[in-house]
């Protein structure tokens, strides 16, 4: 481009009587040059938008490196905030667990205290509401025990356990013979299987364990069977159409905290 500027200034000062000619010749002449600016001014321009460009584009792509670098580096901060909740929230699922463990652990500990303390107040009074047997019925260890008092022939007096959820007492326990010979009871029909022929007494401790105590089905007709009855430590067989009173025995049911605790308020008064 100097060049140009340095031959047009040079000319000048050669023709200048013949200013209009020249510079109508010049006009002409400088056709070319100029065109040719024309386009070293586009090359120029153009030139300098490709670097433009490649320079933005530069721009963009470190930006892009950048911002993508940063998206990055919050993936990772998001994976390891994830992770921590993971972790949390396992912890959390644990926690919760032992909690309710120790709940359920502190529930039974709760059940069997109130059991204890209700066979404490039961000790004294036979009939307090805590009791976790039916009305009349005896409470010892998990079962309630009812001792009838109208006589009815063996096959009757199973019928009238099994009407209130109940069957004949089967001894399958020291502690349970214990009890019931500490009752001193005679003439109680017992949960033993009705057997062809009598046999001679037994102790009530012998019996423990027998499969006396599983109850066989037969065709045969009561009246010639024999039933097992309790005569004091002892059990006998007899008739079983004879009548006599019987023990049922049932399952007890859970001891109820607010029936047992109702009694505390008043002993602190
Ligand atoms: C995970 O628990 C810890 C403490 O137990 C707490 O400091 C942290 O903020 C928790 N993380 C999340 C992501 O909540
Ligand atoms: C859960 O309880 C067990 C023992 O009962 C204990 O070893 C464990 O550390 C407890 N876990 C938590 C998260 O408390
Ligand atoms: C709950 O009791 C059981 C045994 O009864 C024991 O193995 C367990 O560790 C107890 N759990 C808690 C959380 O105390
Ligand atoms: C003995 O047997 C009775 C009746 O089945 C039961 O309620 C009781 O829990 C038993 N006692 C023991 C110590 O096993
Ligand atoms: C016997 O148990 C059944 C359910 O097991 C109950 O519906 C019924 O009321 C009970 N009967 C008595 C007399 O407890
Ligand atoms: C019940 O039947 C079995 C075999 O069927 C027998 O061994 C057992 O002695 C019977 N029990 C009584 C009490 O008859
Ligand atoms: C009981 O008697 C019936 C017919 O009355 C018979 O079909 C059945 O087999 C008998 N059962 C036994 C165990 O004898």
């Amino acid at each position: 481009m100097s060049e140009e500027v340095t031959y047009a200034d040079l000319k000048f000062p050669d023709s200048l009587k013949t200013e209009n000619i020249e510079a109508f010749e010049n006009f002409e002449i400088k056709e070319t040059p100029v065109t040719s600016d024309v386009s070293h001014h586009r090359v120029l321009a153009l030139t300098v938008l490709c670097s433009l460009l490649l320079i933005g584009l530069g721009i963009l792509g470190s930006m892009f490196y950048v911002t993508s670098k940063k998206q990055m580096e919050k993936l990772d901060e998001l994976q390891n905030v994830n992770e921590e909740l993971q972790g949390n929230l396992s912890q959390l699922l644990m926690d919760n667990m032992n909690n309710s463990m120790k709940i359920n652990n502190l529930s039974h500990t709760l059940q069997e205290i109130t059991t204890k303390f209700c066979h404490e107040l039961y000790r004294k009074n036979k009939d307090h509401k805590c009791k976790p047997c039916p009305e009349k019925w005896l409470w010892h260890e998990n079962s309630c025990y009812l001792l009838t008092t109208t006589m009815k022939s063996w096959q009757e007096s199973k019928m009238e356990c099994s009407a209130q959820n109940a069957s004949l007492l089967k001894i399958n326990n020291k502690s349970i013979s214990n009890y019931i010979k500490s009752k001193k009871l005679y003439n109680f029909w017992l949960g033993l299987s009705p057997r062809y022929s009598s046999m001679s007494d037994k102790n009530l401790d012998s019996l423990i364990d027998s499969p006396d105590w599983n109850i066989n089905k037969t065709n045969k007709s009561n009246d010639k069977l024999y039933c097992g009855y309790l005569y004091g430590y002892n059990v006998y067989y007899s008739h079983c159409k004879t009548e006599i009173y019987s023990i049922c025995m049932q399952l007890a049911g859970p001891v109820k905290i607010a029936n047992t605790l109702s009694e505390v308020p008043d002993e602190r008064a």
